[in-house]
């Protein structure tokens, strides 16, 4: 090759990732020194376009985000099912750290919500804590100034010659909550004082309550986690992601 064929073929290859990858998503360089900052910066910017959702990369709405169920092991004493699930205030989360580890195939992202409200409708039988809790009914779970630490392993999958990013099952997340509020309509049949001193219960002891049904949280973080991220990383492929 020549030195225009060059020329011409890294301009054709540069349109090439280029058509591919959305305005939105802007490369970070992985050599960079700076590498972390950029992410947490691009991710930031992404996320208002990411919001009303992404139909090219089969991204849901997510302000309000629409959960048709979710199922969480709360241990052996209790079952908490939760259904038609409507999470708002998605609007209000900011991307405070974010990292890749491409040796290790991990990524981070450290997420903070301002305040988000999980409605919907609930099923729960079994102990909070040491207290009986048994009802179904209309929920909101509302937290405020929350702190999401999300880390997932990632494998590199070949679809047409190009390796694609695969979220894997071990995600984990850590959280920290400042208040939560509860509110459970129907404990019990609808027995409102029962019903009352549980839900007393529940706000009297938010941060242990947090610890207990932390699974559940999990679980809908992990389902818009998974949506998002997952998006993105089936549609381009993961080298064009970021900048040498
Ligand atoms: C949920 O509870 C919060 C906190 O008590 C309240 O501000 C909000 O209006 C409730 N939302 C709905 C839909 O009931
Ligand atoms: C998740 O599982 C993969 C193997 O599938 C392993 O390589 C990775 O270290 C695990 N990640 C975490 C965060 O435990």
């Amino acid at each position: 090759m020549g030195k225009l064929d060059i020329l011409l073929f890294a301009l054709g290859s540069f349109v090439l990732a280029s058509a591919k990858l959305p305005k939105f998503i802007e490369p970070c360089s992985k050599s960079a020194a700076d590498f972390q900052k950029c992410c947490t910066e691009h991710g930031n910017k992404a996320l208002p376009t990411l919001l009303p959702g992404v139909k090219e990369l089969n991204i849901p709405k997510l302000n309000p985000y629409y959960l048709d169920k979710v199922v969480a092991d709360a241990g052996p004493n209790l079952k908490i099912t939760l259904t038609n699930i409507e999470l708002q205030g998605v609007d209000t989360l900011k991307v405070t750290d974010m990292d890749v580890d491409f040796d290790k195939k991990t990524v981070y992202i450290a997420l903070h919500a301002e305040r988000v409200m999980v409605i919907g409708t609930y099923d729960i039988d079994g102990k909070i804590l040491v207290l009986p809790i048994r009802g179904n009914g209309p929920i909101n779970v509302t937290i405020v100034d929350g702190q999401f630490k999300y880390r997932f392993s990632y494998k590199l999958e070949k679809k047409a010659g190009e390796d694609y990013a695969v979220i894997q099952d071990n995600d984990s997340l850590e959280l920290k909550i400042t208040k939560s509020y509860f509110k459970l309509d129907n404990l019990f049949n609808g027995n409102k004082l029962m019903g009352d001193n549980v839900n007393k219960f529940l706000n009297e002891n938010d941060q242990d309550i947090i610890k207990e049904i932390g699974a559940t949280i999990k679980a809908v973080i992990s389902s818009i986690t998974r949506t998002t991220g997952g998006g993105v990383l089936s549609a381009i492929p993961f080298n064009e992601l970021f900048l040498p």
